[in-house]
Order: C-alpha cells, then structure tokens, then sequence
C-alpha cells in the first residue's frame, strides 16, 4: 500500500517542533523507514515490525553491492576505525570488519542493535562496539577514520541523512571520511495521469458528498510511488534542484534547501502535466552509486510523487516552471513546498502552490 510520506516524511511535518510520532510513523509505515526524533515516545502505531524493513533493505542487491564496494575503496586492512551510524543489523559493520576495518562502532537508537550484537557472535565478528542511541545526542563520540550511514529515504532526505552526517563530523579524525559522500536530487514533470487518478479518488466517492476539503488536505502530500518511465512520457526530462557534498571538507550545507526548475514545454513529451516525480542519485564515493531514477534498475527504494491541484496544459511556447523548498532541519521534521507556475511570454498564466504542511492532519 503506498501512502502520502506524511509529515516527517516526504510529506508534511508539522507546525511545532516535532516531538511527537504522529509525522514520523506514516514514514514507519508507508515508507522505507521511519526518522527518529530525539526525546520522542514510541506509541503503539509505531510498532511495525523493524524486520520487515531490514529485509528489504538486505534483499537490496545493487545496495548492498554498492556500499561493499565503496567500503574496499575506504577500509585499510588493519587500520582504517568506522562508525556505523544507523547499523540496523550491523550488515555495513559486519562487511567493513570482513574488509579488514580495525574496529567499528554501531550507532543504532532502535531495538535493532541486539539483535546486531546475536548477529556479530553468531557470524564470529569481533572488534565491534554498541551503542544504543541516536548519533547526535552522543555526546563524546569515537574518533574514527569513516563514518558510513545509510540513512537514505525515498524522499532522499526524509531520514535525516543530511543532519546526521553533517553532526557526524564530530566523529572523525583529521582527514576522516564519510559514506556517502555525495546526493543529487531530481525532478521531472509527470504527464501520465495514472498516479493522479490513483491518489484522486474524491470527487468519485460519491453518496452527494463534497470531500473538496479532504481533498485539498491530500493533494498537499508527497506520494511514496513507483514511477515509471511511461508515467514521464517516457523521456528523462529530470532535472538536478539539489546538490549536496556531504564530505567533512566542503561546507555544512543547510537544512533550507530550495530551488527553481524550468522546462520549456516543446522540450517535454506531452502537453499536459499531472505532476512531478522526485528521485535521487547518490554517490557513496566518485563511481561508486546508487540511483532510483525511473529510468535505473528498481532498488527498494521507490520515487516520489507530487501531485498538483488541477493539471496544466502547456501551450507549445509555454515554460513550466516548479519552485521547490524543502526543510529539514530536527525541529521541522520534514517539510516541502512546491509551487507550479505556467508561463507564456513571460507572463504566468497559471499558478498552484502546496506545502507539505498542509497536507498533515494531527494525530
Ligand atoms: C536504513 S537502515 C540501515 C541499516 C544498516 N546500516 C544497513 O545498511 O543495512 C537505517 C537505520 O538507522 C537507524 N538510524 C537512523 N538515523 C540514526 C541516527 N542518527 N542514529 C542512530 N540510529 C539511526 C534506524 O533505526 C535504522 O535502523
């Protein structure tokens, strides 16, 4: 079942600081993974089974591959110290002390971490310590030569990925590395209506009622969606709106992130636009990647899907353009804005605007 990323989660946080579940567990639930708050309670809507989503993340082969390959590049037999940040069951840990990694450290605030320390005992790993809680509330953290953390979301930052790794560079030595290294985030416009109709059921329902409000409520969300290249028109009309280095050396980027796209409507394979699809590129080291662009082999990862308010039909010289904003820094959770204009001559002639924010209903 695929659902809106609610509020923490690719969809819309909340108004407050977010201390609460309510946002976060439609992540639990409906997406890859929920965010973990500091200081939050765990209610018993929270209570997915966490196995079931470490079996997909393991049955992930290119993931696994990837992060494999990027550990060879980094671990020097013997030498290299790690902090597995979001160790889970401790996979990334258990195949950088196979690679010859000195020692690791597992970070995981989740219940995970035992069954982690069985897994380690049970496979003979030795050299490993466990530490229950989340990465930022540490507050003398190992020094160390690696930081790994696979904390991707399929809205790329709804884990907080971004926020984890820049605070994880208290964990490194001089000239420490972090995994991954690099994250491009991509938009597309969506010219199928398959997604739309899915998500669009209100004014079908029927009975005489007018839903319009709900309605309104819901198509403020970002949708966890596979999306396909015929969903696209079949064209990769995606465009960068996001680069973040996430080497300890470049500058901490922020948590406001935000961008401007245009596509002229001659360039894109349909007149009419239903509304946009978000994907990302990460590189854990320079060819070293994964990607859950459309157009790639599936991972576990899906895409996201933005609706719009009504659809847009271009004219042949119009321009499409879609404002992104996005926000996640701790006390937001996760929030997105996108505002869709159409314009010809210069002169806009259509507009929309939603916001996560609007999309989320308290719990
Ligand atoms: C996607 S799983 C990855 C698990 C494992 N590293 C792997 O690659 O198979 C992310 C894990 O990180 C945990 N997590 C996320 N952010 C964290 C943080 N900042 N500190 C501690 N644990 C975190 C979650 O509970 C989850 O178990």
């Amino acid at each position: 079942m695929k659902m809106p990323v609610g509020r923490p989660s690719p969809g819309m946080g909340r108004t407050e600081p977010a201390k609460t579940w309510g946002t976060s567990s439609c992540i639990c639930v409906f997406s890859r993974i929920r965010r973990k708050l500091a200081y939050e309670p765990v209610p018993e809507a929270a209570a997915v089974s966490e196995i079931e989503l470490h079996r997909k993340l393991l049955g992930d082969a290119p993931r696994n591959a990837a992060f494999q390959a990027a550990l060879k590049q980094l671990v020097v037999p013997g030498k290299t110290t790690v902090a597995d940040i979001g160790a889970g069951t401790g996979f990334l840990s258990f195949l950088a002390r196979r690679l010859g990694a000195a020692h690791c450290t597992l970070i995981e605030y989740s219940g995970m971490l035992e069954l982690a320390q069985k897994l380690a005992r049970q496979n003979g790993i030795d050299q490993l310590s466990f530490v229950r809680g989340h990465s930022a509330e540490i507050r003398k953290p190992p020094k160390v030569d690696l930081v790994v953390s696979e904390t991707l979301g399929n809205f790329a930052l709804e884990e907080g990925l971004l926020e984890t790794l820049i605070d994880a560079r208290r964990y490194l030595k001089p000239g420490g590395r972090v995994l991954p290294e690099r994250l491009r985030q991509f938009a597309a416009p969506v010219t199928a209506p398959r997604l739309q109709r899915e998500i669009d059921i209100w004014p079908q329902v029927g009975y005489g009622l007018d839903l319009s409000a709900a309605r309104t409520v819901s198509l403020n969300n970002m949708y966890v969606k596979q999306v396909a290249p015929d969903d696209l028109g079949g064209r990769d009309t995606g465009q960068i709106w996001d680069d973040l280095d996430l080497r300890p050396q470049a500058r901490a980027p922020d948590s406001r992130r935000s961008a401007t796209l245009r596509w002229k409507a001659a360039d894109l394979p349909a007149a009419r636009i239903e509304g946009f699809a978000l994907w990302w590129v990460c590189e854990l080291l320079p060819g070293v990647g994964l990607s859950t662009s459309p157009f790639a082999p599936p991972t576990h990862w899906d895409q996201i899907y933005l609706p719009l308010l009504a659809p847009l039909e271009l004219a042949a010289d119009d321009v499409l353009e879609l404002m992104l904003a996005c926000d996640t820094r701790p006390d937001v959770g996760v929030r997105l804005g996108w505002k869709t204009r159409q314009l010809r001559a210069g002169k806009t002639v259509g507009e929309q605007a939603q916001d996560s924010f609007r999309g989320r209903v308290e719990m």
